[in-house]
């Protein structure tokens, strides 16, 4: 598909979003059955301050009236930021709309139109023009100590115009998308820089989904090429990876897809030879085969503004995963700066973000926003946590890590390792440090601030989305205080509004939905294909609003505590899992009839997943059939979504419309029986006994 058929997928003839299709979210005295800990012990916790100061702005002061007129004139202030970039035309001086309300005609953003530029360009050929280009652009460590690799600004950039070149000689154009999948090797981000580079979309998939979702996210976009790596070792582990996308592009064919070309990076770090990897005549070829002998220059495709950059799939309540689109030259801006203001990055910082570019956060906060800051990143290829929960403050140490940015799951796997670890190294050079993911609890945030960060380093608690593409509600490292657990206030440009379940805006201190009032330049602009899914989505739910799916709380100072989805959707390990996906993965083995996923509180992981499920006659739950329902899931959609716990349920409560329900489900899950609330309204309440007495 190229870029042609997104403009007009946006121009399918409009159907409004009826009644009764309306966003499906749990209703908000429900919210307090999922708060975490974080919002449980919310508005009393007290502010915390260390000594920062920021490299741009002196005080809370000079925030408020930034945040200020971000929001009142969101196109002068965010013009005067993109200023600092590159653009080859620029745009026009009222380069800004969007539109929020299903009701008045097609929802769209637009952030300076009229505008060209290039992100690739953004990242790379300004850094190297401007004398950078001897700064160190990525520090590889492999997954086995010992093994690393460095690349400058320059040599990045030579490596990326080389595979752009190579992406040319295929065909690929300005609008087609390429499929990645690949583990975190230097080639990851310098794929996804060349894909920019030349316009091609890149859909990053995430190297630990199954054969079946390569296979969905390549016919969805219509990937012609797909740019892989043989192999990678996670812990002990070695994973075949080709493997995995030749089954995908099997899988694809059998639905009328052909995928053209494969290009394969061999990993040597995962052991082995080439001749390890099967390589399809024709189709298959090896990078260092192909790429060095493509040239080192490859000139810019100039992108329009709102010219589709990337497309990222991501789990929602209901159905498959949707594609999120994001656009150029907003995403830019707001990746660079949130890189910016939030890590406080300057060029030639060394920072680290331990996500994976198959996420969002691997997206924006590994690849483009360090990169716009000209900073040095660290890549990393192994688990945090291997051979020894050491390893993470020994790539530190070894690196001089500055900025240190992770998930509260990490933090509390490292909290529960004990403290000689962490004290064991020096850590001197950490300066603020980073959580995201999911809502951290206030134990794990000191143990942060505290142990890792020996309470002289801030910690900024970031809330934002695959969709919201940067940083919505985060602090600023010496500008206001934080508090434990709370995400605190707005950036620039992001409107929040915290609703009731009419929609009707709460002020001051309270809990609600959490919505977004107006457009800000990262919007997500479309679900590829599906433009009347993304305001279904999104937009329906509340009247000109944006809804995130989260809940929230927001205290006396205006700050803000993030209490967790309150759709279908269960964050696991700061990954999001549709509960439907996993549903309807249960249910394609032949035993069982009928699923029903939640979450529930897990130590480590925030959420677990907990599935019931109801087997065909005379079946019983046995260890070898969960197994094989595990098995099933693995397969179907990758290892992070296999269920933590199966529950067999004989039956499952519904109403008499036949609906399952869910609430009743979550309190068994959380050993919660005695808050079951009304279950009057089942058709059989028997089967609530029955899924207590055979509890697994
Ligand atoms: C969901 C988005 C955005 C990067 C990684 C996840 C949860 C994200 C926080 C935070 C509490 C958070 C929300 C959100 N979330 N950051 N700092 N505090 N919750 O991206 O996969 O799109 O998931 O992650 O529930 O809706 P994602």
């Amino acid at each position: 598909r190229s870029a042609n058929s997104l403009s007009e997928a946006r121009k399918v003839r409009h159907s409004r979003p009826g009644k009764g299709q309306a966003v499906r979210c749990r209703p908000l005295s429900a919210l307090q059955q999922n708060v975490s800990a974080a919002a449980a012990a919310a508005p009393a916790m007290e502010a915390s301050t260390v000594d920062y100061k920021h490299s741009l702005l002196a005080s809370r002061e000079d925030y408020d009236k930034m945040y200020k007129r971000s929001i009142e004139d969101p196109a002068a202030f965010w013009g005067d930021i993109a200023k600092g970039y590159h653009w080859e035309q620029q745009w026009e001086d009222d380069h800004h709309t969007h539109n929020f309300d299903v009701t008045a005609g097609r929802i769209s953003t637009e952030f300076f139109k009229g505008g060209t530029t290039n992100i690739a360009y953004n990242c790379l050929d300004r850094h190297v023009k401007e004398g950078r280009g001897d700064v160190d652009c990525l520090l590889w460590e492999a997954n086995d100590p010992g093994t690393e690799r460095r690349m400058t600004y320059s040599e990045v950039l030579a490596e990326v115009c080389r595979l752009a070149n190579w992406l040319k000689a295929q065909g690929i154009k300005k609008g087609d998308a390429v499929a990645i999948y690949m583990p975190m090797l230097c080639e990851l981000p310098i794929s996804m820089l060349a894909c920019a580079r030349i316009g091609a979309i890149h859909s990053v998939i995430f190297a630990g989904f199954s054969p079946e979702s390569i296979a969905a996210r390549i016919l969805d976009c219509k990937a012609k090429v797909v740019l892989a790596a043989s192999a990678v070792k996670r812990g002990k582990k070695a994973i075949d990876l080709k493997s995995m996308v030749d089954k995908a592009v099997g899988f694809a064919s059998r639905d009328g897809f052909e995928v053209e070309k494969c290009l394969v990076c061999h990993n040597t770090s995962a052991g082995g030879g080439k001749e390890a990897t099967p390589m399809k005549d024709g189709r298959d070829v090896w990078w260092d085969a192909e790429i060095p002998s493509h040239s080192s220059e490859c000139a810019v495709e100039w992108m329009h503004s709102e010219d589709p950059l990337f497309l990222l799939y991501t789990s929602g309540s209901t159905g498959k995963p949707k594609g999120v689109l994001h656009s150029t030259g907003g995403y830019m801006v707001m990746a660079g700066t949130t890189s910016r203001y939030v890590f406080d990055l300057q060029p030639g910082d060394v920072y680290w973000c331990t996500a994976d570019c198959g996420w969002i956060t691997g997206h924006t906060y590994l690849t483009y926003g360090p990169m716009l800051c000209g900073a040095t990143n660290v890549v990393f290829e192994g688990t945090p946590t291997y051979p020894t929960p050491a390893r993470s403050w020994q790539v530190v140490d070894k690196f001089k890590v500055k900025q240190y940015y992770t998930a509260p799951t990490l933090i509390r796997s490292l909290l529960s390792s004990g403290n000689d670890h962490v004290k064991a190294h020096d850590r001197s050079s950490l300066k603020i440090l980073g959580t995201v993911g999911e809502p951290i609890n206030p134990e794990a945030w000191k143990w942060y601030s505290e142990v890792v960060g020996d309470g002289r380093c801030p910690i900024v608690d970031t809330w934002w989305q695959t969709e919201t593409g940067a940083h919505m509600i985060t602090p600023l490292p010496g500008v206001f205080p934080a508090k434990p657990g709370s995400a605190t206030l707005p950036f620039f440009g992001v409107a929040p509004s915290m609703v009731n379940e009419h929609g009707k805006a709460i002020e001051g201190p309270g809990e609600g939905y959490l919505c977004i009032k107006q457009a800000w330049p990262s919007t997500i602009r479309t679900i590829y294909g599906d433009h009347d899914r993304y305001e279904t989505t999104y937009f329906a739910g509340f009247k000109g609003l944006y809804f995130s799916g989260d809940g929230c709380r927001r205290d006396e100072d205006g700050y803000y505590w993030i209490t967790g989805r309150v759709d279908d959707v269960i964050n696991v390990s700061g990954h999001r899992i549709g509960t439907a996906e996993v549903e309807s993965a249960l249910t394609l083995h032949p035993k069982c009839t009928e699923a029903a996923v939640v979450g529930y509180e897990h130590p480590i992981k925030g959420q677990g997943i907990y599935a019931y499920v109801s087997l065909i006659e005379g079946e019983e739950l046995e260890d070898a059939l969960k197994k094989e329902l595990t098995l099933t899931v693995r397969s179907n959609i990758g290892a992070f979504a296999a269920p933590d716990i199966l529950h067999w349920a004989p039956g499952l409560p519904k109403t008499r419309s036949g609906k399952i329900m869910r609430r009743v489900l979550r309190k068994i899950a959380s050993k919660e029986e005695s808050q079951l609330g009304d279950t009057s309204t089942l058709a059989d309440p028997g089967v609530v006994n029955q899924l207590l007495s055979n509890r697994p």
